[in-house]
């Protein structure tokens, strides 16, 4: 059965802290809400769930989002049509970085924040993130594109870091002259 998950709104402090590294073993109760995380998004990036748990479209979630302040993060990518890929990486570092930025042409979007912020924000091109998997096995992923900005976002999470923080209020828009858009 599939249960909705309660998502902190932006005005809860507790997306305003640092989370805490996780120590292995993870809990069950961890693992569940993983689990659960990762329905929650595979089901909001499907139309017909979407209607009908009423679910907002999202491709990450941070632990904190869900009151909880400990270092995983869940991205769920959708490849090709009806074809999606599972991130779950827990105590994430970003060990290397592009020098390419981009910025996401319509601007980011969180499950924490219902409501529009006009702006765009500069994000690192690639990345390559450290971290553990469930069982603290070591990990490492190489993101581009949508999936290195999904990454980046929810790191942020971690560290109290919400998107329009980092939108310039001088400068909200750039053009594809300034800055690759996708
Ligand atoms: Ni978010």
């Amino acid at each position: 059965m599939f249960k909705k998950l309660d998502i902190l709104d932006e005005r809860d402090k507790r997306l305003r802290l640092i989370s805490r590294e996780v120590t292995f073993p993870i809990s069950k109760e961890y693992k569940s809400l993983i689990q659960r995380a990762i329905d929650h998004l595979t089901y909001s990036q499907i139309e017909e769930y979407e209607k009908k748990y009423n679910l907002r479209p999202g491709m990450g979630l941070a632990f904190p989002q869900l009151g909880i302040n400990e270092r995983i993060i869940i991205i769920v990518n959708e490849v090709d049509d009806g074809v999606f890929e599972n991130y779950v990486v827990i105590n994430p570092q970003i060990v290397s970085n592009s020098a390419e930025m981009v910025a996401v042409e319509a601007g980011e979007g969180c499950l924490s924040v219902n409501r529009e912020v006009p702006g765009q924000v500069l994000r690192y091109a690639r990345v390559t993130i450290e971290g553990f998997d469930e069982d603290g096995n070591k990990i490492r992923v190489r993101a581009r594109e949508d999936l290195s900005v999904a990454f980046q976002h929810e790191i942020d999470h971690l560290n109290g870091i919400l998107f329009f923080d980092r939108i310039d209020p001088n400068k909200r828009f750039y053009s594809d002259i300034e800055i690759r858009l996708i």
